[in-house]
């Protein structure tokens, strides 16, 4: 079939509203987030509904084209982008936009994967419901892509990844087939649980098309505090005295050094940086029946008494509250201001934090001491996100790519050879998918590339995101995939 067959069938099952071709409005679909990678698409497809997706990839499969699912398009690893060939379709999520259904009994919510995280968010709490998932991002990114990256964010300490709050799903494979498995079930032991394998998997095993999310009663009451950090704190342990003594009421605990601090914009000087740092940290409950404010303070003297605070303030107002929290998450945005930055986003085991803060700034040192490093992050899960600055008068690409070849692989080093990871919240995609390769277990690699293989053999489904397609299926009974066919 030549392109504009191709072409046209796509039109016959979308529409002039589902298909865009022009140069000018294809041009956002084919950039990433960071605005690191470019790619090239003959079109965007943007069904709206999940028959169309089917019809897709039925059509996709039987002509061996690339599909590339795109959700709010806030990937940090270009997991959303298509390759430079110009020989994949970008399949967009923007039109199933559509809150199915809330039952608040069940505290479930059923969204389509279109649904913007805000939106699902204030379709809970229309019903008197929570839903526990909270990234900066919230504003543009979407329940698809949220579910296709396991995403985490603000709150994970209390209640989880992504992966914890989904109940039930709705996949398009790879040929077109539907699982319907949209169970708002807590309890349903019978078999495989299929719907993990697409939880994280960045598109490349099918499209995710519906999910039922967990919900919970909204913890109207919070107690935050910002506390000034003394040096060398013990931050593992100051978690652990935070959570014993406030019966773990803790939904945060974030850590913003002083470098991150000063890059926020509109930070009176009210809230300053101790030696070591900042933690905000806060407690959060649904009952008018516990004295949550009283916990915090009396939690926040033991961390006084330990001598690990220079100063605490506890937020008096919810104004003073959504300040702090206002500097937390515009550190991202303030890094972008600078010129940008090289994002190392690692995770350690507890213990290891502090001894990570220690060793990777020597390692920084050592390889230029003039780099300066913004480093904040969700340190109660043991995320930091290790972000080198682009010094300014220097090419911000140029840049990314010598510290991704030359000081990268030291400060993953380190955290691998602390029990961690590469890649604690941000996933795969594009960029990282090397790093996959290397520092994963064999045996692990071996079985992702058959579940890939397994789910996917034809290779159609986001290729070249997370498992390089060069490198075919491991030495197992799955059949090898021909190559994508050549479009153009
Ligand atoms: C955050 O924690 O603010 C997000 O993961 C985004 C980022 O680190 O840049
Ligand atoms: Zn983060």
């Amino acid at each position: 079939m030549s392109v504009s067959d191709l072409m046209q069938r796509l039109h016959a099952i979308l529409g002039d509203a589902g298909m865009l071709t022009d140069a000018g409005r294809l041009a956002p679909y084919l950039v990433d987030h960071r605005d690191l990678v470019r790619g090239r698409a003959p079109a965007v497809l943007r069904p709206s509904s999940t028959e169309q997706v089917m019809a897709i990839m039925r059509l996709a499969s039987a002509h061996r084209v690339g599909i590339v699912p795109q959700a709010g398009n806030t990937s940090y690893c270009a997991g959303a982008t298509p390759d430079a060939s110009g020989e994949q379709f970008v399949l967009s999520l923007e039109r199933l936009d559509k809150v199915r259904a809330v039952d608040p009994l069940d505290a479930a919510l059923s969204v389509d994967a279109g649904v913007i995280l805000k939106h699902a968010q204030e379709a809970a709490e229309a019903a008197g419901l929570y839903l526990p998932l909270s990234l900066g991002s919230e504003g543009s990114c979407c329940i698809g892509g949220v579910i296709g990256t396991n995403a985490g964010g603000l709150s994970v300490l209390r209640y989880g990844m992504t992966r914890d709050l989904v109940l039930g799903l709705e996949v398009v494979l790879p040929d077109g087939t539907l699982v319907n498995d949209m169970k708002k079930l807590r309890k349903n032991n019978t078999g495989y649980d299929i719907r993990q394998n697409f939880i994280g998997a960045e598109g490349s095993l099918g499209i995710v098309t519906g999910a039922v999310l967990k919900l919970i009663p909204i913890p109207a009451r919070r107690a935050t505090a910002w506390v000034e950090l003394a040096p060398g704190v013990p931050l593992a342990d100051m978690l652990a005295l935070v959570r014993r003594e406030t019966s773990d009421l803790v939904s945060s605990f974030e850590f913003i050094t002083a470098r991150s601090l000063a890059l926020v914009a509109g930070n009176d000087g009210r809230l300053k940086s101790g030696s070591g740092g900042v933690i905000l940290v806060e407690l959060s409950s649904s009952s008018r029946h516990l004295p949550i404010g009283d916990v915090l303070e009396g939690a926040m003297g033991e961390v006084v008494e330990a001598g690990w605070a220079e100063d605490v303030i506890i937020a008096q107002t919810e104004a003073q509250r959504a300040q702090m929290w206002r500097i937390r998450e515009t550190i991202p945005e303030g890094e972008k201001h600078f010129g940008g930055s090289v994002k190392h986003d690692i995770s350690v085991p507890l213990g290891s934090t502090v001894a990570f803060l220690a060793r990777g700034g020597t390692l920084v040192a050592a390889y230029d001491p003039a780099l300066e490093l913004s480093v904040y992050g969700h340190v109660g899960d043991g995320n930091l996100h290790y972000n080198v600055l682009v010094p300014p008068g220097e090419d911000r690409l140029a840049f990314t790519d010598r510290i991704g070849r030359e000081l990268a692989p030291a400060l993953y080093d380190l955290a691998v050879g602390m029990g961690g990871t590469f890649s604690a919240e941000h996933g795969v995609g594009r960029l990282k998918r090397g790093l996959l390769q290397h520092y994963a277990d064999p045996g692990r690699y071996r079985v992702l590339r058959g579940i890939k293989g397994l789910f996917d053999p034809l290779g159609v489904m986001n290729p070249g995101v997370m498992v390089d397609p060069s490198l075919g299926l491991p030495d197992c009974d799955l059949p090898v995939p021909p190559p994508i066919r050549r479009l153009l």
